[in-house]
């Protein structure tokens, strides 16, 4: 009896101790639903979209056609973390142009291409900080059937590797170039490029030009000179031809100065050291107190998925394709920082000039939306709704 009396009363010390202090001061708050039409969740939506395109080096501007899905995750006073499912569309702006998605225009229904982004995406207004730590986006063409059906004249895609492609981006060019009263510019590629037969073949292209070294009568001689000059401007141009006559057109929009030289700094909107925040596991921090060299992660990526029903009969257009309920159609993106339900510590210190700040990031919220989501979309066309 004598003996068994401490040892309870450790026992139960030790259980208290276990249990009660350190879950309260680093328990996770829950995550919170907020409304996807909220004026709030809109701006947030909208710098997040801003900062994917900022980091992307190919394809379109992305635009955000409606919010899909919202939650913010408040830290602790240090501001939120975003997760957002946003739903966008390709705009006619190349990434490169640097434009805000919002001054870019729409494209034509029948060259739409729709898709779904998820994105991390941390603010903290007291500090003026914004920071997109993670994205990733799933894009795809319309179904082409689909277009037939309400546009059966209208151009479709081609691959821009063709060579009859690859003649109307160079005949075009040439007309660019002729008409150039200074500078002569050279192709980089092709980004875009449909084909419809009108009284013959019409093909339309979009390609990307640099400034070429050339002089403008050295002609072709040159065009093998290495450049490892910038992309400088997105032009689109057709070719059409009946019989024997031909017509060319060309128009080409130049990108602003470029901003950021080679090989500097990432545009983020709060421009911290080189090392981007990286994602560790609360339990090694204390056993690792070195800062691990910083792996140059790419911070998302988009993923092109190829028109579903080209190989399909056009004919076999079912009722569900014009609801979006195709279930081909679904558009995987995945984004996942953690597995670990509790979530992990992401280091946010060089956003901030002052001591060591880490937020705490949860998996990437799935199964059922917020209770106002999804939010109006700008495009309600459900063909270029993901499911
Ligand atoms: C180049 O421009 C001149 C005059 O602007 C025109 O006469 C000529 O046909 C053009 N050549 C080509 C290949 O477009
Ligand atoms: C982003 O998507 C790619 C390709 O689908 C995937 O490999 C990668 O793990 C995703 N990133 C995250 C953080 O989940």
């Amino acid at each position: 009896m004598c003996v068994l009396l401490p040892l309870a009363l450790c026992a139960l010390v030790a259980s208290c101790q276990a249990v009660s202090p350190p879950q309260q001061s680093l328990g996770p708050l829950p995550l919170l639903s907020r409304a996807c039409n909220d004026v709030d969740v809109l701006g947030v939506a909208g710098l997040a979209l801003q900062d994917i395109n900022r980091d992307r080096k190919d394809g379109y501007v992305l635009s955000l056609n409606r919010v899909n899905d919202v939650r913010e995750h408040r830290q602790n006073g240090l501001g939120s973390l975003f997760y957002l499912t946003l739903d966008v569309l390709e705009t006619s702006c190349h990434v490169l142009s640097r434009k805000a998605w919002k001054d870019c225009g729409e494209r034509h229904f029948h060259e739409s291409v729709y898709g779904q982004c998820k994105a991390v995406f941390y603010i903290n207004r007291p500090r003026r900080v914004l920071y997109l730590p993670a994205y990733n986006c799933t894009l795809r063409p319309v179904a082409r059937r689909r277009i037939q059906f309400t546009c059966p004249d209208c151009p479709g895609p081609i691959n821009p590797s063709y060579p009859q492609v690859l003649e109307a981006a160079t005949q075009s060019l040439a007309k660019y170039n002729n008409e150039s009263t200074s500078k002569q510019y050279s192709l980089v590629k092709v980004t875009r490029a449909s084909s419809q037969w009108v009284f013959g073949p019409s093909y339309f292209v979009e390609y990307l030009i640099k400034e070429s070294p050339c002089a403008k009568s050295q002609d072709s001689s040159c065009s093998l000179q290495p450049s490892d000059s910038e992309p400088v401007g997105l032009c689109t141009g057709s070719l059409s031809r009946r019989h024997l006559e031909k017509w060319v057109s060309v128009s080409c929009n130049f990108f602003e100065a470029q901003a950021p030289a080679p090989g500097g700094e990432k545009s983020a909107v709060n421009q911290g050291p080189e090392s981007l925040p990286k994602v560790e596991e609360p339990q090694k921090k204390d056993l690792d107190p070195t800062p691990s060299p910083s792996k140059a992660v790419p911070r998302g990526s988009v993923q092109y998925l190829p028109d579903l029903n080209k190989s399909e009969d056009l004919d076999e257009v079912t009722p569900e394709d014009f609801e979006g309920k195709n279930p081909h159609e679904a558009l995987p993106v995945q984004l996942d920082l953690t597995t670990n339900p509790q979530g992990e510590t992401l280091d946010v210190s060089s956003l901030f000039l002052g001591p060591t700040e880490k937020l705490v990031v949860l998996p990437f919220p799935k199964g059922l939306r917020s209770a106002e989501c999804p939010g109006p979309a700008q495009k309600d066309n459900p063909l270029v709704l993901p499911p």
